[in-house]
């Protein structure tokens, strides 16, 4: 028991000893350093005995606040140990690379020195400088800059010139091709430029200019990295733009070696960078002088130094810190081991970036055009050039690149914040201008405000809005977008404004390059992609037409519909017919004289003999039935039909009951063309239709032109179509709130649409013709549609549903309980029958006053005359 208590305090002790690093107060820091001796094996000892003396002079000369305990290794594999507080190895690659992963989770400060070509360890947790030969540092660069993702391409096509050796390209292909960092391998075109000194300049021109036309980025992807010289620099991008090659997308990485640190920056390439391109240029700035320092033992001494020296003054800090608080104060607030370590290596990083010499004479200067936007500054437009080239950061072999800004700016950051000018008007629901009382606007709404917002958010831009004062223009305060009613009213009011017929000074502006895109929806016309180019369509738009509602039939007569015109007819015909055919057969029938019993009533008239007819159709029977088996088989017969016909009336009634009969409708253009003859038809004016069917050679649309009648009044208009006289064709939204409209007045439904849709109008926001945008603005509104936004957005602006939009037609199918309307028929039949029996009884009464009258008269006549 007591054992296990000991064992296990000795543990937690333990844990917290390794976790709770010894403070340097305490302890001297512990370095391990590794020479190895199979990468180093000639120099070895020298090595060895170099970085002793340094470290003896660096003890006494630089560490005056503490201590350091120095443990050497001649291997890498070595056992990394809790109590190391740093690690300097020297070794190839693959080795340094093992060496920092074992010790990976040991929180030590890694500072290798390496071979050239080695991608360096994470720039947060450690410290690597390869030893590069004079004059070779190009690939080591593009590793470096590959491996913390400053250009992250997946395919890339290098173009370079014959003084790049094989060797060189070797070593860069595979530098920008190995697997480092998590970035995958790329995809490597290569371009061999020829160019020697025999050649014309003429020759070589065209020469690079039929190699560059060969390239098909669709193929090869987009992303080129050019080594030549300096003096072919500007060839190329001549070129490059001229093919075709620079836009929005592709990215051009220009490495030139050639050049001195005489050559103070790369203004001359400026007039070259138009709006739009991504070009981006690295160039040699070494100097040579005799007093530059280099190899390996000067970096080993300058990393030992600057070790030394952060330690010392880490040492320093800790006593501060520890004088001013109390012991426990101090257990809790010591750094950890992980502290320290950062504390290090941004002392280290720092003295490095100061107080470096060593290969300090080697570096290479990052820069890049700065093109996106400017065309449209109001400082530039009058300038030669547009592009700006600003400098974002620098490479030095020791440490690395340095950037201060993105190597592809517009590729990360699109167009950097800038404001770029946009024209617009209002034009509910596209563009709806929102004004104070002074006139000014204060807000923009609409669904191109919205796609607007979308995109400069996405595309990094701030935009700034020219109104043009439109014919159209009137006023826009009604607008308030919370208030459903007004919204729409204003668009109904405004229901000449079309996305057609626009104001050409919008054009112009675009066209002339005033503002970087129109800000309102256009309908894609051919004529006006003369002046100006289209975006993809933000919406389609299409026409339909606006009928009266077709009506419930009147249920009135219900209770004939089951049976056509025709069968009633015939069945009356029958009834009628039937009479005297059984009256003769009755009386013909020689089996009452035979029995005897030949009576006067029953069947003996024909008028019976119909009544007879009647009854039994009605399933009523009646009192007589022949006697005569001739007569029964014909009333037989009868019996059978009478089931028959009974039956499918019923039976059919029943249907009509629970169905009702609708008007037919007109739906398609088809029908409404039959109705020519009882319908007009009218469309709106300046309309995109109208441009379509004065050319159209569709005979359909040619008989929708010609017999078209305009209704100028509106108000008559909707009265009309009410009326089913009228039909008006229009956009399908602006039919929808008129149609709104219409029922918030009347609280009806009197109008519908059609169900056939056709000439699909494109709606699109306008750039200028050669804008090198046009493919980006087009992505973004590809997303937009994918995601649904536009689509929310536009139906934001239309009228909301009501009841008035359901699409069924044959309403309340389902639980119909009959009621007075579908009775009413069998009443007024009733009625009917009243009328006709008081009309006859008083016929009948007439009739026997007459024939009472005549027998008075012709009783007392002879007394009287
Ligand atoms: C720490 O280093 C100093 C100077 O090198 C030395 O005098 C001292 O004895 C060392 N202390 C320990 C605990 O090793
Ligand atoms: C960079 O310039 C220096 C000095 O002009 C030159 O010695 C060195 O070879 C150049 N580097 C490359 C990679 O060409
Ligand atoms: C190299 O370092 C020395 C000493 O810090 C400094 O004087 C010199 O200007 C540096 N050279 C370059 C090119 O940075
Ligand atoms: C927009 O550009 C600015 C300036 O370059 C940049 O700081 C910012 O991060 C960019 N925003 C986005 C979302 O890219
Ligand atoms: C209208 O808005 C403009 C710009 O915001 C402002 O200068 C002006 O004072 C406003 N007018 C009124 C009457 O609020
Ligand atoms: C605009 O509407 C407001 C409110 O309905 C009204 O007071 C104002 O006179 C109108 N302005 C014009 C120019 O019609
Ligand atoms: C909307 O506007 C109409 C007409 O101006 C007004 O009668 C109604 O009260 C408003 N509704 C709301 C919710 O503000
Ligand atoms: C572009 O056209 C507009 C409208 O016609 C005009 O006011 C402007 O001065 C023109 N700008 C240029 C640069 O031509
Ligand atoms: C822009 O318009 C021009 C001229 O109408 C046309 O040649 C060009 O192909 C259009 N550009 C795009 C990207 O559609």
């Amino acid at each position: 028991m007591f054992i296990n208590v000991v064992v296990a305090l000795c543990f937690v002790l333990n844990v917290v000893k390794s976790e709770t690093f010894p403070s340097l107060l305490t302890t001297n820091a512990t370095i391990a350093i590794v020479i190895d001796k199979e990468y180093l094996p000639t120099e070895y000892d020298e090595i060895k005995s170099k970085i002793e003396e340094y470290l003896v002079y660096a003890k006494r000369e630089i560490l005056r606040h503490g201590g350091v305990n120095v443990q050497f290794y001649a291997w890498t594999a070595i056992n990394v140990k809790r109590d190391l507080t740093a690690i300097l190895s020297i070794t190839s690659c693959a080795k340094t690379w093992a060496l920092f992963k074992a010790s990976e989770t040991e929180n030590l400060l890694h500072m290798a020195i390496s071979e050239q070509d080695c991608a360096r360890l994470p720039q947060n947790e450690a410290i690597t400088i390869p030893i590069i030969d004079k004059g070779q540092e190009t690939p080591q660069m593009l590793l470096d800059l590959r491996t913390i993702g400053v250009y992250k391409w997946k395919k890339m096509i290098i173009i370079y010139d014959n003084k790049v050796s094989d060797d060189m390209i070797t070593r860069i292909i595979r530098s920008v091709t190995k697997q480092a960092n998590r970035i995958g391998a790329s995809g490597i075109s290569l371009m061999k430029l020829f160019s020697s000194s025999s050649l014309s300049i003429e020759e070589i021109r065209s020469n690079f200019k039929e190699k560059l036309s060969t390239i098909d980025p669709k193929t090869v992807g987009g992303n080129f990295l050019v080594i030549v010289s300096f003096e072919f620099v500007e060839i190329i991008m001549e070129y490059a733009k001229e093919l075709k090659l620079v836009d929005t997308l592709n990215q051009w990485l220009y490495v030139i070696s050639d050049t001195t640190n005489k050559i103070t920056g790369l203004m001359r390439f400026k007039r070259l960078l138009k709006e739009g391109d991504n070009v981006a240029f690295i160039y040699n700035n070494t100097i040579s002088k005799k007093s530059c320092k280099g190899g390996m033992m000067c970096h080993i001494e300058e990393i030992l130094a600057g070790f030394t020296k952060s330690l010392d003054s880490a040492i320093v800090d800790e006593f501060e810190t520890a004088a001013q608080v109390s012991e426990e104060e101090w257990e809790a607030i010591r750094p950890t081991k992980q502290d320290r370590k950062n504390d290090l290596l941004e002392k280290m990083k720092k003295y490095l970036t100061d107080y470096g010499v060593c290969d300090n004479c080697t570096t290479w200067k990052f820069e890049t055009g700065e093109t996106w936007g400017r065309e449209y500054l109001d400082s530039i437009r009058s300038e030669h050039s547009i592009a700006e080239i600003l400098q974002v950061g620098s490479w030095r072999p020791s440490d690395g690149p340095t950037m201060s800004d993105e190597l592809f700016p517009h590729i990360s950051h699109g167009f950097r914040g800038k404001t770029l000018p946009v024209v617009s008007f209002h034009n509910p629901p596209w563009q709806i201008l929102k004004v104070n009382e002074s006139g000014d606007v204060i807000e923009y709404s609409g669904i191109v405000f919205d796609i607007m917002r979308e995109l400069s958010k996405n595309l990094n831009f701030t935009f700034n809005v020219e109104i043009v004062k439109s014919h159209f223009q009137y006023n826009v305060t009604r607008y308030n977008p919370k208030n459903e009613t007004t919204a729409f009213l204003d668009v109904i009011e405004s229901s000449g404004i079309s996305t057609y017929t626009v104001p050409q000074e919008i054009l112009e502006l675009v066209h002339n390059k005033s503002v970087a895109m129109g800000a309102c929806a256009f309908t894609v016309t051919e004529e006006n992609k003369k002046l100006i180019n289209f975006t993809s369509p933000i919406s389609i738009q299409f026409y339909t037409f606006l009928v009266a509602r077709p009506r419930e039939l009147s249920r009135a007569l219900l209770f004939i519909s089951p049976f056509t015109g025709g069968t009633w007819l015939c069945l009356a015909a029958t009834i009628i017919s039937m009479g005297p055919i059984l009256y003769c057969i009755h009386k013909y029938s020689p089996v009452y004289e035979y029995k005897g019993i030949r009576g006067k009533g029953g069947l003996a008239t024909i008028q019976n003999c119909i009544w007879y007819m009647y009854g039994a159709l009605l399933q009523q029977g009646g009192m007589h039935l022949p006697y005569a088996d001739s007569a029964r088989i014909l009333i037989g017969s009868w019996w059978l039909v009478v089931l028959v016909i009974g039956t499918s009336y019923c039976g059919n009634l029943v249907a009509f009951l629970t169905f009702p009969k609708i008007d037919i409708p007109i739906t398609t253009i088809d029908e409404l063309i039959q109705h020519v003859d009882t319908l007009t038809w009218s469309y709106g004016k300046n309309t995109f239709l109208e441009a379509q069917l004065q050319v159209t050679k569709d005979k359909t649309y040619r008989i929708i032109y010609e017999h078209s009648k305009d209704v100028t009044d509106k108000r008559n208009m909707i009265n009309l179509i009410k009326a089913g006289k009228h039909v008006h064709i229009d956009w399908k939204i602006k039919l929808q709130y008129i149609m709104k409209q219409q029922f918030q007045e009347s609280d009806t439904c009197d109008l519908a649409l059609g169900a056939d849709e056709f000439f699909d109008e494109q709606i699109a926001l306008i750039v200028s013709p050669d804008t090198p945008y046009l493919n980006k603005i087009n992505t973004e509104i590809k997303k937009l549609h994918q995601v649904g936004l536009i689509q929310k957005w536009l139906e934001d602006y239309l009228p909301k549903k009501d009841k008035c939009w359901k699409k069924k037609r044959s309403v309340e199918v389902n639980n119909h309980t009959v009621n007075l309307d579908d009775m009413q028929g069998s009443f007024f039949i009733l009625a009917l029958g009243f009328l006709l029996s008081f009309i006859v009884i008083f016929t009948e009464k007439l009739w026997w006053k007459k024939v009472t009258n005549k027998e008075n008269n012709s009783e007392v006549q002879p007394f009287t005359t």
